[in-house]
């Protein structure tokens, strides 16, 4: 069929055809209100033959907008959008008719949820017409063309939107041209390793021997996660994680900092979120601790970038191995740098250990600090507080300065490794505020082990307690399972000490 797509665009009939395809729309609108009333009146008939005419002007609408080129002609990128829209559009109606019915007007309410699951169903509509007749090259062009984004209703215009007239609008929701901004193709994503831990304050703040002016009652949220760079052209790990067989940790009365319990280990976590080793191409190393550089030898296919200080340290030696020497001069207010990739940059910042690093992502006018330990919790950020661990305590004192004035002076999401405010500002790109401290959210119940000291037999049950012994065998009170012969056995049921697990 030949296609009247954009007839009279840039002509002298552009004008009156976009004013007609308003018109008629606005018709539609009219008669199906005209059709509603004559109906509530009991005149069926009369309301038929309004529904008659507002389909025919529905249909004239389309005619003139098509004629003017109002939706684009190759329209999967809107199908997509609409069908977004569409599914958001359930809850949103749902909302608005509980505030109709709160107000009073129940009739209202009743017609509107129906409206709503009909937005749902419209979403379904578009669901299957994508997945039954997009051509599966539908798109392939696009990562190549610009892609601009509506900021209101997310439309994607694909091609170069600076072509199009000034009056230009979005054609889902009316936005004006210039309101449009280029997409980002960058994504930043949490890979989660540990979760429901807890840090001390002591721990968390406490610095060069000031561990005693805090309160070592006072818990903060810890976990472990690292973090993905996807820029749209290549994908970028920032740091690895615990190693495979890290063993679980336990906790008792002394811990001062608690990871949590495992939820994968780096690989699988890194799956998870949607990559295979193969696809890394590069891998920026905060520093060298074990839950920073764990799973290093599952790429062997990407470039390491760590500092020399570090690789020195860990006596790299693979030839994917790039010691950093941060050649590229100052970024902002840190002193050296060096840039990985379009918005990513790597930087020297020692302390927590010597050879230190902290990587920098710019993407949408933010900035997006992935600092590894720099602080353990947020609230060292906001109270200015270093951990009690570091290598070098003046350069992590310059360091953090360094950190707070560059939030200070620049938009920044904090984007940490060892408590779940790093992925929670991640997802909400929350910006800090130094003056302003988000209340803390203290841990939930730990559920973790808690190494008792008392010992089970795996075979009969017996617990071996070394606050009681084993007196009927020798064994004085006060003995620690450990300590016992190696020939002692199990009180009850006489089998070997290596029968028994902790408990
Ligand atoms: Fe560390
Ligand atoms: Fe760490």
């Amino acid at each position: 069929m030949e296609s009247l797509h954009g007839l009279v665009k840039g002509t002298a009939l552009e004008a009156d055809a976009k004013a007609l395809a308003q018109g008629e729309a606005n018709g539609v609108m009219m008669y199906y209100a005209l059709a509603r009333l004559a109906t509530e009146q009991g005149l069926d008939e009369v309301a038929a033959k309004f529904i008659e005419a507002a389909n025919q002007e529905a249909v004239h609408a389309g005619f003139y907008a098509t004629l003017v080129g109002k939706y684009p002609k190759d329209f999967w990128a809107l199908v997509e959008t609409v069908r977004k829209a569409e599914i958001k559009g359930e809850a949103s109606i749902k909302a608005f008719a509980d505030k109709v019915r709160a107000a009073g007007f129940d009739k209202a309410a009743d017609e509107m949820e129906i409206f709503a699951k009909q937005e749902g169903h419209h979403g379904v509509l578009m669901t299957e017409i994508i997945d039954n007749y997009k051509p599966k090259d539908a798109g392939a062009k696009k990562s190549a063309a610009k892609v601009y984004v509506c900021p209101v209703c997310g439309y994607e215009y694909v091609g170069d939107i600076d072509k199009e007239p000034d009056d230009w609008t979005c054609p889902l929701c009316g936005q004006p041209k210039s309101a449009f901004r280029p997409k980002s193709k960058m994504k930043i994503k949490a890979v989660k390793l540990y979760e429901n831990g807890f840090m001390t304050q002591p721990f968390a703040m406490g610095g060069k021997g000031e561990t005693d002016k805090f309160d070592p009652t006072v818990k903060y949220r810890s976990t472990l996660q690292n973090y993905v760079i996807d820029t749209g052209d290549e994908v970028i790990l920032v740091d690895t994680g615990m190693p495979l067989e890290a063993p679980d940790m336990v906790v008792d009365d002394k811990t001062q900092i608690y990871l949590g319990s495992r939820i994968k280990d780096y690989v699988s976590a890194l799956k998870e979120v949607g990559y295979e080793p193969e696809q890394i191409s590069k891998i920026l190393i905060t520093h060298k601790h074990a839950d920073h550089t764990g799973e290093l030898r599952s790429f062997p296919n990407a470039k390491i970038y760590i500092s020399r200080v570090e690789a020195d340290d860990m006596k790299l030696d693979t030839p994917n191995v790039v010691r950093t020497d941060f050649t590229d001069g100052p970024y902002k207010n840190f002193e050296r740098s060096q840039k990985i990739a379009d918005g990513v940059y790597y930087i020297f910042a020692p302390g927590h250990t010597k050879g230190n690093s902290i990587i920098i992502v710019e993407d949408g006018g933010l900035y997006y600090i992935i600092h590894g330990d720099v602080t353990y919790t947020d609230e060292a950020l906001y109270k200015n507080r270093l951990s009690v661990v570091f290598e070098d305590y003046d350069a992590a004192l310059d360091t953090l300065a360094r950190v707070r004035q560059f939030i200070r002076e620049n938009p920044t999401v904090y984007v940490s490794t060892h408590t779940p405010l790093g992925y929670e500002n991640l997802e909400a790109k929350r910006v800090v505020d130094l003056d302003n401290m988000p209340e803390p959210i203290p841990p939930g119940e730990i559920k973790a082990a808690k190494a008792t000291g008392k010992y089970i037999c795996s075979i009969c049950g017996q617990v071996y307690d070394p606050a009681v012994g084993d007196p009927d065998h020798g064994i004085p009170a006060g003995t620690a399972f450990e300590d016992l012969p190696a020939d002692w056995k199990c009180p009850r049921c006489r089998q070997p000490k290596t029968a028994f697990n902790p408990a």
